[in-house]
């Protein structure tokens, strides 16, 4: 597979449009996509057009992560528990990811996106599970941003099936010591470091099974916006907002 083409505004030079500071930028960051539903009904329209709004939002983040050169991108598109909504949503929410991982494919793949999906794809009907393989085969050594998209996806859920490959590897003899990096390697995400600023849309302030592990140490950051509303102007508002923090993974400031 040959070098892809980006187009002119993607890329890690200097840009000045950057209203975040270059430096101090999150390597990865997490988003929970909640409000679609609200931002829909709010307006008197269904649900599922909150949803189609909420894809095309996706898109404006995605493309600004490859703009300020924000490595990784992990973004909640489907909860494992998101199953046990009405059975149209469910149908409607899986057309809407065939549809973009089909219709945006190649333009994702000459952006040097990646895309990553992490969860049960197993429970995904056969087209879309066949077209999520497809995408992440076909841009599978692409650079410039790399997009896990949590699909089917549960934490508690990932980080029991880390502790059955370790009891399958206890039982073979294979495991002689557990250590934290032994639990990570078995997680979704184990080629990435752990994020380093998790947002969530839409009012609420929970974490609702996402990330559990990797999330230990994550800033967080919590807007009132709906998804469908999250420009790139609010995204950077809270990259702005995590330049500010200080991160001090559970030391002292030794200038104190
Ligand atoms: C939460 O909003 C959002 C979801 C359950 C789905 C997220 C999906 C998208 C953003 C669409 C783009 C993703 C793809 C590629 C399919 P909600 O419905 O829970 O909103 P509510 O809290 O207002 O009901």
């Amino acid at each position: 597979m040959g070098k892809k083409l980006v187009l002119p505004w993607w890329g890690r030079k200097k840009n000045t449009e950057l209203e975040v500071s270059p430096k101090g930028l999150p390597h990865h960051v997490g988003i929970i996509m909640d409000g679609n539903g609200r931002w829909a009904t709010a307006r008197g329209l269904p649900r599922v057009v909150g949803h189609r709004q909420g894809a095309e939002a996706l898109r404006e983040i995605v493309r600004e992560c490859g703009r300020l050169a924000i490595p990784i991108l992990t973004v909640y598109a489907f909860s494992t528990e998101n199953w046990q909504r009405p059975q149209a949503e469910v149908d409607f929410l899986m057309e809407l990811l065939l549809e973009v991982l089909t219709d945006e494919l190649e333009t994702l793949h000459g952006e040097g996106v990646r895309i990553v999906p992490i969860g049960q794809l197993g429970d995904l009907p056969k087209p879309v599970r066949d077209q999520v393989e497809y995408a992440a085969t076909l841009t599978a050594s692409n650079e410039n941003l790399k997009l896990n998209m949590a699909i089917s996806y549960g934490s508690r859920q990932e980080i029991l099936k880390a502790v059955e490959s370790l009891i399958d590897m206890a039982v073979r003899g294979e495991l002689t010591q557990v250590t934290e990096m032994t639990i990570a390697k078995l997680l979704y995400t184990a080629e990435d470091p752990d994020p380093d600023l998790i947002i969530r849309t839409g009012g609420e302030r929970r974490l609702s099974n996402f990330l559990l592990w990797q999330s230990a140490y994550s800033e967080l950051y919590f807007s009132d916006v709906m998804w469908p509303d999250f420009t790139k102007e609010e995204f950077q508002k809270a990259l702005v907002d995590y330049q500010k923090r200080e991160r001090r993974f559970g030391k002292i400031d030794e200038n104190e």
